[in-house]
């Protein structure tokens, strides 16, 4: 099971130190990946138990994009893993499937493990399965499924940081229509509690999940992994 923690823009490098070398110091079996804010990475000790990972970067190795990070910056940190096609990124920053498909590309020359994220809109739930599967097909143009290091994460984007997670039906019926398809690990994020944990991870094709708010504490969060441990 992999059990992911996304900080967004939460945490400095005071408390991302104490939040990573708690969870170091902790004998976990699941696959724990965490991704800190750029300023935190290279400010906590690096341990096989976590995968450290980057929520976003230019694909690129280095150049001229100012304000941008590259592969250079995130190999300095021994960045392991990256978040491609959120949706804060889709919707807050405009990224384009052309611009995601560049990151893809580029991760995957780098031969690093990419955590790709897709999810429907609420009007696109509204209309039932058959548009929330064409939805999310559309987000895997240009996409190659077959990339060993992929990790697919699917996120309702009507659940993502709003206390509304999808139902345990919803989320079965869309992992099981991805596994038609796609072999690498399926997550489920949006909302996901501690409370939740446990039911989500039990559902059938739920390979782990991909945690934002819950997350932050790192009590919650170890509490979360505990659960993965123990299925
Ligand atoms: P959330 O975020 O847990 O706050 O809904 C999930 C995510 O954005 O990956």
């Amino acid at each position: 099971m992999i059990i992911a923690s996304n900080f967004k823009t939460n945490h400095n490098r005071q408390s991302t130190k104490e939040f990573v070398n708690f969870i170091n110091s902790q004998n976990y079996f699941s696959e724990v990946r965490v991704y800190p804010p750029f300023t935190a990475l290279g400010h906590f000790e690096l341990t096989p138990n976590i995968r450290i990972g980057a929520q976003n970067f230019y694909p690129a190795q280095n150049g001229s994009f100012t304000g941008e990070i590259g592969f250079d910056q995130l190999e300095e940190f021994e960045v392991e893993s990256v978040l491609i096609g959120h949706s804060e990124r889709r919707h807050i920053f405009g990224e384009t499937q052309e611009s995601i498909c560049k990151k893809y590309d580029f991760a995957k020359g780098k031969e690093s493990e990419i955590i790709y994220c897709v999810g429907e809109p609420k009007e696109i739930r509204e209309q039932g399965i058959e548009a929330v599967m064409s939805y999310i097909w559309e987000q895997f143009d240009g996409i190659d499924i077959d990339y060993d290091e992929l990790v697919v994460a699917y996120e309702p984007v009507w659940a993502i940081g709003t206390g509304l997670s999808a139902s345990l039906e919803d989320i079965k019926e869309v992992l099981d229509r991805l596994r038609m398809r796609i072999k690498s690990p399926l997550l489920y994020g949006g909302s996901v509690k501690v409370e939740t944990t446990k039911d989500i991870l039990s559902i059938e094709n739920c390979g782990g999940i991909l945690v934002g708010t819950a997350s932050w504490s790192v009590e919650n969060f170890s509490k979360m992994i505990e659960i993965s441990d123990n299925i």
